[in-house]
């Protein structure tokens, strides 16, 4: 990584010691800000990835990264998607726990710290097992540790997973159901347009955007209709008291994720070591197993050979959500493929639908399909590229035996950071850094990609 003048770093060290910078600046002790500016909260799958980072450089505070968030776990066994900074200054960031009232309106909220009501995809089990295998070879006193840790983050990780395969899944489809786009992680992502544009919105209390004030341009953001969207499905699940089957029977958006649900496939995987780890009982084993089983099931008949790409079940319409998005592969993510469907899905990733496109600054797949009529190459969700979701990508190649597309992924996404630095997200054809700077996400999937040069995949 020298000799380019466009570098904002020349050296791997020097993008090393950066992206440690990053996550201490942003550490707020025990637990690790998603951004300094945007997002000044403990973020639920941001912090999974955090971890993951960290572990490369402090296996104790990694675990400290997931057990700060698991004490705010809702006692339906839910892992809020935001752990509200009680210290921040009001008007911070929209929309914040007042708005969600979860203390007041859900008896299975926490009543401190306050958080969200709602979820994200489950990557903590994946973040354990991954800090375990580095404080295994950190030597006894950090495996020992770790082995502590781990003994008691167990059973809160399986109650997570359960709720997730029961509350979250009452048919036993294997998929689980999302009640904002929120929970996807990929906010405004063409694959919940229909799914939103059916939501009939309703007299929405007043609120200001904060989210504006820290991009540079608003058309990097979520439009002010869909923000307003949003807020309504905020709204209906405060009337629904935030009780599971209450929201199953009134919600107005319910749709079946692809990719939340691979991720909880593999984080079952994961669930399952850490299970052995601790030598838990036969039957549990069992079970994270069933749902691993019915996990990679659900997704098999969510496969469309025309798209070839894995699709969203929308399930208030009673139909699939043909959009070309990332989300596709993640039957890669969930693993366990037969070689004709993986060899289907690789030859998708590599196409010039995605991480193929020629225009492309860097072969990265762009969140959303340049083909796909939604893509906008600076928007958010529909379009940049993510450096976090390039390592979950990443990690996915590597597990299917892909090592040489993992290991080109790995170095062009280097390369990309190496340039652009710690960005949220990347306009995929200019390379253009967009969101917001010093997320902390990224920083992490850099140093444990970096590690991994020496050290392989955790
Ligand atoms: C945001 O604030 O944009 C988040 O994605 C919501 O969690």
């Amino acid at each position: 990584m020298s000799g380019d003048p466009q570098r904002a770093f020349e050296t791997a060290a020097d993008l090393a010691a950066e992206a440690v910078e990053v996550l201490r600046r942003n550490d707020l002790g025990g637990w690790t800000t998603a951004a300094p500016r945007l997002y000044p909260h403990q973020w639920s799958w941001d912090s999974a990835f955090i971890a993951i980072g960290l572990a490369r450089v402090d296996t104790r505070r990694a675990m400290r990264e997931l057990t700060t968030l698991f004490a705010a776990q809702w006692a339906t066994g839910m892992v809020p998607h935001i752990v509200f900074n009680p210290y921040v200054p009001p008007g911070s960031y929209f929309p914040d726990a007042d708005r969600w009232a979860c203390t007041d309106l859900a008896a299975a909220a926490p009543s401190a710290p306050r958080t969200s009501g709602i979820c994200q995809p489950p990557v903590h089990a994946i973040a354990a097992r991954h800090i375990w295998s580095i404080a295994q070879r950190d030597g006894a006193d950090a495996e020992g540790d770790a082995r502590a840790v781990l003994a008691d983050l167990y059973p809160r990780l399986l109650a997570w997973h359960r709720y997730l395969a029961t509350a979250r899944d009452p048919a036993g489809s294997g998929l689980v159901t999302i009640y904002h786009p929120w929970e996807s992680g990929t906010d405004n992502a063409p694959r919940w347009d229909a799914a939103m544009a059916s939501v009939a919105v309703g007299s929405l209390p007043p609120y200001t955007r904060v989210d504006l004030q820290h991009v540079a341009d608003p058309g990097q953001r979520p439009t002010n209709d869909e923000y307003d969207r949003y807020l309504w499905l905020v709204e209906e699940l405060k009337r629904a008291r935030y009780d599971d089957a209450a929201i199953a029977r009134t919600h107005p958006f319910l749709v079946q994720d692809v990719l939340f649900s691979a991720i909880l496939v593999a984080a079952n995987d994961a669930l399952l070591a850490i299970a052995e780890t601790v030598a838990a009982p036969d039957a549990e084993q069992q079970t994270i197993v069933s749902w691993r089983e019915r996990g990679r099931a659900g997704l098999a008949a969510r496969w469309d050979a025309e798209l070839g790409l894995c699709l969203d079940f929308d399930l208030r319409a009673g139909a699939p959500v043909r959009t070309h998005t990332v989300a596709g592969f993640a039957p890669l993510v969930a693993g366990g493929l037969a070689t004709d469907r993986l060899d289907a899905l690789l030859t998708a990733f590599d196409s010039p639908a995605f991480a193929g496109h020629p225009a492309l600054r860097w072969p990265l797949p762009p969140s959303t399909s340049p083909n796909d009529p939604g893509f906008r190459a600076r928007s958010y969700w529909r379009g940049p590229t993510w450096p976090f979701l390039t390592w979950l990508f990443w990690w996915a190649l590597a597990r299917a035996g892909a090592h040489d597309r993992a290991e080109r992924l790995r170095r062009a996404a280097l390369d990309q950071i190496a340039a652009v630095g710690f960005a949220e997200y990347v306009e995929p054809f200019t390379g253009e850094p967009l969101g917001s700077a010093d997320q902390s996400w990224t920083a992490a999937v850099a140093l444990d990609w970096l590690a991994a040069d020496d050290g392989g995949v955790a």
